[in-house]
C-alpha cells in the first residue's frame, strides 16, 4: 500500500478545538490519511474540555498557556515549538483554522518548512485593521500563506477572490461548527454540570458569553453595566454567564456581576452543554465568532456585543443585531425583545447560512483531490 499522507491539524485555543474536532474524526475515517493532531495549549482547560468530549489525544502538546502572555509571547513560543513538531513529524499538509495567533503561528511554521497548508475557516473578513484584533490580521496573513482555503460560505470566497486569491484554491465548504453542532444537541440532552438541569422553567433564560480583546477594558465594563441592568429591569429572566478563564474579563465581569439576583456566573462550560444551553435560551448576548454562527441554526436571537462583524450572513437574515457595547443600546434592544413577540418572532427564525454539518467531509474530500492530481473537483457547499 501507498504511504499514507501524513494530515497535522494544529490547533490551541477553545474555538477551534470545537471547529477542527470534526475534522480530525472525518479525517480518521480515511484510510489514505494518517491524522497527527497538534496542540499548541494556547488554552488550557477550555481546550482540554472540547478535547475530552470528542475523544481527541493530541499527538504534540506544546503546552503554552502562560497567564498574561503578549500575542508575542504567544507567536514565539507557538513558533519555536512547532518547527520542532514539524521537523520531527514531517508531515504532508497541515491545517490551521480561523484566526488566533495559534493559527497564524502555525501557518507561518508550515510556510518555513514548505509544507502545503490549508486553512479553515478561511476568507472572514470586517477590511478593519482593528476590529477584531489581533484576528483581522492573523487570518489576512494566514490567507497570504495558504495553499488550500476552506471557505465556510459564499461570501468568505468573494473576499479572497476580491485579494486575488487563485479560484482554483478555494473550496466552499460551510462551517465545521455546524457539524460539531450535530454531534453535541439533543432533545434528551442531560447537563453534565448540575446546577444546570434545574434551572426555573418560568424564568426566561439570557445566556452571555464575551471575551474579546478589543472589548477589554472600558468597552466590556459598558457591556458589564448594561447586562446588570437587563437582570435588574426584568423579573422574568435569568442570565447565565460561563465567564471566560481570561483574568481580563473576569475582574470586570465579577466586580459588575457578582452575587446579583437573576444572574449566574458560572465557569466555562464544555461545548456540549453549551450548545444544549444555547437552545433553551430566549436571548444571546455575545462577542464570540462561533456562538454567532451556531445560535441561527437554533434559531435563538443574538445580539452582538461589536460595532462591526466579519459574519454578515446571519444579520443579513435578521437573526443577529448588531448593537456594539454601549450600555443603553444594548438594554433598549434587550427590552423591546422582550417585550416585543412580534420583533422576537421576526428575529427567532431558524436559518443555517453557515452549512449543513458536512464541511468535515468536503474538506477531506478536497484534500484527497489535491494528493491525487484526478478525478473531479469536490462541489462547493450552497445554501438552498
Ligand atoms: C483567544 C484568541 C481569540 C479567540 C479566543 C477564543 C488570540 C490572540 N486570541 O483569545 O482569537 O477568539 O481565544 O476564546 O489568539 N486562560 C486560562 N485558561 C484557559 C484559557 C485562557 O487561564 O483555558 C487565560 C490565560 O491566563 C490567558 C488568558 O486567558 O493568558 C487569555 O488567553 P489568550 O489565548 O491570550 O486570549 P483569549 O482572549 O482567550
Ligand atoms: N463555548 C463553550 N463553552 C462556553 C462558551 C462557549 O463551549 O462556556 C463554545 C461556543 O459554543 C462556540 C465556541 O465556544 O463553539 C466559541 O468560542 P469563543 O467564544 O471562545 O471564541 P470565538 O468563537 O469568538 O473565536
Amino acid at each position: 500500500m501507498d504511504k499514507k499522507i501524513q494530515a497535522m491539524v494544529v490547533f490551541g485555543t477553545r474555538p477551534e478545538a470545537i471547529k477542527m474536532a470534526p475534522l480530525v474524526l472525518e479525517l480518521k475515517r480515511h484510510n489514505r490519511l494518517e491524522p497527527l493532531v497538534c496542540v499548541t495549549g494556547q488554552h488550557r482547560e477550555m481546550l482540554d474540555q472540547v478535547l475530552a468530549l470528542f475523544g481527541i489525544v493530541p499527538d504534540f502538546d506544546l503546552n503554552i498557556m502562560q497567564s498574561g502572555q503578549t500575542l508575542t509571547e504567544i507567536t514565539a513560543r507557538s513558533l519555536t515549538g512547532l518547527e520542532k513538531v514539524f521537523n520531527q513529524a514531517r508531515p504532508d499538509i497541515v491545517y490551521v483554522h480561523g484566526d488566533t495567533t495559534t493559527t497564524f503561528a502555525g501557518a507561518l511554521a508550515a510556510f518555513y518548512g514548505q509544507i502545503p497548508l490549508a486553512h479553515v475557516e478561511a476568507g472572514l473578513r470586517t477590511g478593519q485593521k482593528y476590529a477584531p484584533y489581533p484576528e483581522e490580521l492573523n487570518r489576512k496573513l494566514t490567507g497570504a500563506l495558504t495553499d488550500l482555503h476552506f471557505a465556510p460560505t459564499a461570501s468568505a470566497k468573494k473576499n479572497l477572490l476580491a485579494e486575488n486569491v487563485p479560484e482554483a484554491q478555494i473550496f466552499v465548504t460551510g462551517n465545521t461548527v455546524i457539524d460539531a453542532l450535530r454531534h453535541t444537541v439533543r432533545p434528551d440532552y442531560a447537563f453534565s454540570r448540575p446546577e444546570l438541569n434545574g434551572l426555573p422553567s418560568e424564568k426566561r433564560l439570557l445566556l452571555v458569553e464575551v471575551h474579546r480583546r478589543e472589548n477589554l477594558g472600558a468597552p466590556l465594563e459598558a457591556i458589564c453595566r448594561g447586562l446588570r441592568r437587563v437582570a435588574a429591569e426584568n423579573p422574568d429572566v435569568l442570565m447565565v454567564f460561563p465567564v471566560h478563564r481570561n483574568p481580563a474579563v473576569r475582574e470586570p465581569v465579577n466586580r459588575h456581576l457578582a452575587g446579583l439576583e437573576r444572574v449566574l456566573l458560572i465557569e466555562p462550560l464544555d461545548v456540549a452543554d453549551f450548545h444544549n444551553l444555547m437552545q433553551k435560551s430566549t436571548l444571546i448576548f455575545t462577542d464570540s465568532g462561533g456562538v454567532q454562527e451556531e445560535a441561527p441554526s437554533l434559531g435563538v436571537p443574538v445580539l452582538v456585543l461589536r460595532d462591526v462583524t466579519e459574519r454578515p450572513e446571519a444579520v443579513a437574515a435578521g437573526t443577529v443585531a448588531l448593537v456594539g457595547s454601549a450600555a443603553d443600546r444594548l438594554v433598549e434592544t434587550a427590552a423591546n425583545l422582550l417585550r416585543d413577540q412580534a420583533a422576537y418572532a421576526k428575529m427567532a427564525n431558524a436559518i443555517n447560512p453557515y452549512g449543513d454539518g458536512r464541511a468535515a467531509e468536503r474538506i477531506v474530500a478536497a484534500t484527497n483531490w489535491y494528493f491525487a492530481k484526478s478525478g473531479a473537483r469536490p462541489e462547493d457547499y450552497s445554501v438552498n
